[in-house]
């Protein structure tokens, strides 16, 4: 067995609101291998995009530990946090956040020139990555000029583009119609294997879950096996 890629220990999230406090993690525990594509499934509601950005360095924890190849992440300073988010992560989301005054290659460029690569390197990489998910005659297209599944695939390229450990994905199928979903999870999985990454992915979306390595299903604020 491979050191874990990521390791969450006792990890807990209530959220104040109206003065009521919410329990959405409880005392969870979680640990992820490298190589492997793991599916967390549960109920809206239920807490997987707060887990999810609690590991992303998005959203701080209640209490607990996150520990993702040698970074702290619970312990980390705002600087820290964005050099971890930048390179040790890749994030999908549900909604792609490309940005719309830039083309598909620039967009997928992007991270990577913001790490100090060089433009020449960026943009080879990201031709590659397009080619990857299928999207090379789509370069220079903006993203309004791109269909949904199109955009998702861009976006999963650009997760990609600074060979990140780790890929987080939250719903990064739930915007799609059947088929480009189809599309978007397979190109999704086969990627991140190709490139030998681990995946954490959470959806409700049970058919999702059946590509997966190991499944667990988020429920009362704890994993359970699925
Ligand atoms: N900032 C916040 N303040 C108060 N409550 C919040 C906050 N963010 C999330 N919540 C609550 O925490 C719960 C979990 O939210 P979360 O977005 O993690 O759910 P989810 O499992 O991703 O749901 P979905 O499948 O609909 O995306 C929800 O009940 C939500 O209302
Ligand atoms: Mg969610």
């Amino acid at each position: 067995m491979s050191e874990p890629i990521l390791t969450v220990r006792g990890l807990s999230k209530t959220f104040v609101s109206a003065g009521e406090n919410l329990v959405i993690l409880r005392d969870l525990d979680f640990s992820l291998s490298p190589g492997k594509r793991v599916v967390i499934i549960g109920e809206s509601g239920c807490g997987k995009s707060t887990f999810l950005n609690i590991v992303g360095g998005l959203e701080a924890a209640t209490s607990g530990t996150v520990s993702a190849g040698p970074y702290e992440v619970h312990a980390l300073s705002e600087r820290e946090l964005s050099s971890y988010r930048g390179s040790f992560v890749g994030l999908v989301f549900q909604f792609h956040y490309l940005l719309k005054d830039f083309t598909a290659l620039e967009n997928v460029m992007l991270p990577a020139l913001m790490r100090g690569m060089k433009r020449r390197e960026a943009a080879d990489r990201a031709r590659a990555l397009l080619a990857d998910v299928n999207l090379e005659s789509r370069a220079a297209h903006y993203p309004s000029q791109m269909s949904g599944g199109e955009r998702q695939r861009a976006a999963v390229a650009r997760a990609l583009v600074n060979e990140p450990q780790l890929v987080l994905a939250d719903e990064p199928t739930g915007n799609l119609d059947p088929a480009n979903a189809e599309v978007v999870r397979e190109l999704l999985f086969s990627v991140v294997t190709r490139h030998g990454k681990a995946l954490l992915l959470v959806t409700h979306d049970t058919e999702t879950a059946t590509l997966a390595d190991e499944r667990y299903r988020l429920v009362g604020g704890k994993l359970e096996t699925a």
